[in-house]
């Protein structure tokens, strides 16, 4: 793809050597000798990037640069000014300019900001697209279950408090979902929100991680750090898989509970935060506790205010909302329809992953299915398998109700599990020609 730079300039000469300066670099140019044909240009060339020369006979440059800022705000714009006029291009700053280039200068010169200007841009569309993101990532708890409806009321009543909070519930359950919305609905939904995995780093890293470090306090430690409760100031910190947290490291946790205060790794100064603590575990505390593994005083600590996630298995009427919710958000245009029989096994199934297993379940079915419907046979082989072991099949044959194109489907299926979508195998196994099965799976979208 190459890069469309418009250039708005009402000198003919210096239009010309701009244009060729630039196409010599692979962008592709287009000129306007007008400010007025420049701002036509703008809308309908869609460009990448505006160089835009301020004094202009028929309109005022900033008024362009204005304009061309309402047709994209987006858009880099490069401003060219004389010698002597800072001011105004001070002033084009303001209104959105990214950059400037004083007269007379050098095509090299000017390449230079071309390349920073495409360059800040585009990490800024890419900071941009990260928050949208993140935006997805810890979207709204979907689910009408009453199950789920309390789990909103307390995150909305807990917010409020600023009480330390426990949140416990197998895995995939929405553990950290539902700490990002304690979280958004507290007064310090505007300060940070600062996660640690107790889980995922060894002590050591840990314990500085936690509560930061001063220079020299460890071979490697080369400058004095933040540690995470001194980021989360005013803002809350959520300790994930806090069970897994070595002994060690939990009486230093209970005196920052306790106190809100602590040291930093080699150093002596006492610092002092105002941070809510969210915690999570999905191994049972109460058996850590008895294994002498976890200290009863940080339970206690930890549990003031508590929020048990309820496995997807016991709420199985949000299935469907779920799954339109993972839909919409792996394949926003819509394209692909889930159909009946596999939305069935989706609600049949017991999900031990929970939430997270459904929704990897989903994005891979859009990624399996080559067609605009998504099937049973899009889906996991667990998934399949285990619900034949415990659950009735897909079709059930005493039943009856069903059509004969379902159960010609169905046994298709069957049989390319049974020989490993071996196609040759699969037709020789159902007596019919290899065209003939090509055609079923091609008509059956499987
Ligand atoms: N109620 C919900 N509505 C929509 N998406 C959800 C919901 N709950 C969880 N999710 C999604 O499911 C996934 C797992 O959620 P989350 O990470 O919060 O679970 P967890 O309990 O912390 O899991 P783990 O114990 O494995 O860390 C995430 O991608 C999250 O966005
Ligand atoms: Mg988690």
């Amino acid at each position: 793809m190459t890069i469309k730079i418009l250039i708005i300039d009402d000198e003919e000469r210096m239009c010309w050597a701009l244009e060729r300066a630039l196409s010599h670099e692979n962008y592709q140019v287009v000129t306007a000798t007008r400010g007025l044909q420049g701002i036509e240009l703008a809308k309908t060339t869609e460009p990448s990037m505006v160089i835009l020369d301020l004094k202009m006979p028929d309109i005022d440059g900033i008024e362009v640069l204005k304009e061309i800022k309402t047709i994209n705000p987006s858009i880099p714009v490069i401003i060219i000014t004389a010698h002597g006029t800072i001011d105004t291009a001070i002033e084009a700053m303001k209104i959105g300019a990214t950059d400037y280039i004083t007269k007379p200068f050098k095509l090299e010169e000017l390449k230079v900001h071309v390349k920073q200007a495409l360059h800040l841009s585009n990490l800024e569309n890419q900071v941009d697209f990260l928050r949208q993101e993140l935006g997805k990532k810890y979207g709204k708890i979907v689910g009408q279950s009453d199950a789920i409806k309390e789990i909103t009321l307390l995150i909305r009543q807990v917010a409020k408090t600023g009480a330390t909070v426990l949140i416990t519930g197998e895995s995939g359950t929405g553990k950290e979902v539902t700490a990002v919305e304690i979280h958004n609905a507290s007064n310090r939904a505007d300060k940070p929100f600062v996660a640690v995995n107790c889980a995922a780093l060894p002590e050591q890293l840990l314990e500085s991680e936690l509560f930061g470090h001063e220079k020299g306090a460890f071979t490697g430690a080369t400058t004095k750090k933040k540690g995470r409760f001194e980021i989360a100031d005013k803002g809350t910190i959520f300790l994930d898989e806090i069970g897994e947290m070595p002994i060690s490291m939990q009486a230093k946790l209970l005196r920052v509970l306790q106190e809100r205060c602590f040291e930093r790794v080699g150093g002596t100064e006492t610092i002092h935060v105002d941070v809510r603590v969210i915690a999570t575990t999905n191994i049972e505390l109460a058996t850590a506790i008895a294994n002498g593994t976890f200290r009863e005083d940080l339970y206690y600590r930890l549990n003031v205010m508590r929020i048990s996630m309820p496995p997807l298995r016991a709420r199985k009427e949000d299935i469907p909302l779920l799954v339109n919710h993972f839909l919409e958000k792996f394949d926003p245009s819509r394209s692909k329809k889930i159909s009946a029989g596999a939305m069935k096994i989706l609600t049949r199934y017991d999900w031990p992953g929970n939430i997270r297993e459904l929704q990897n379940a989903i994005e891979r079915a859009l990624i399996v299915c080559q067609d605009a419907e998504i099937l049973p046979v899009h889906f996991p082989k667990e998934l399949l398998n285990s619900l034949e072991k415990t659950t009735t099949p897909v079709i059930n044959l005493t039943e009856g109700s069903f059509s004969l194109e379902e159960l010609e489907k169905h046994l298709i299926i069957k049989a390319l599990e049974k020989h490993n979508n071996n196609q040759t195998k699969v037709a020789k196994y159902l007596g019919i020609s290899r065209p003939t099965l090509l055609y079923r799976l091609k008509k059956y979208g499987i």
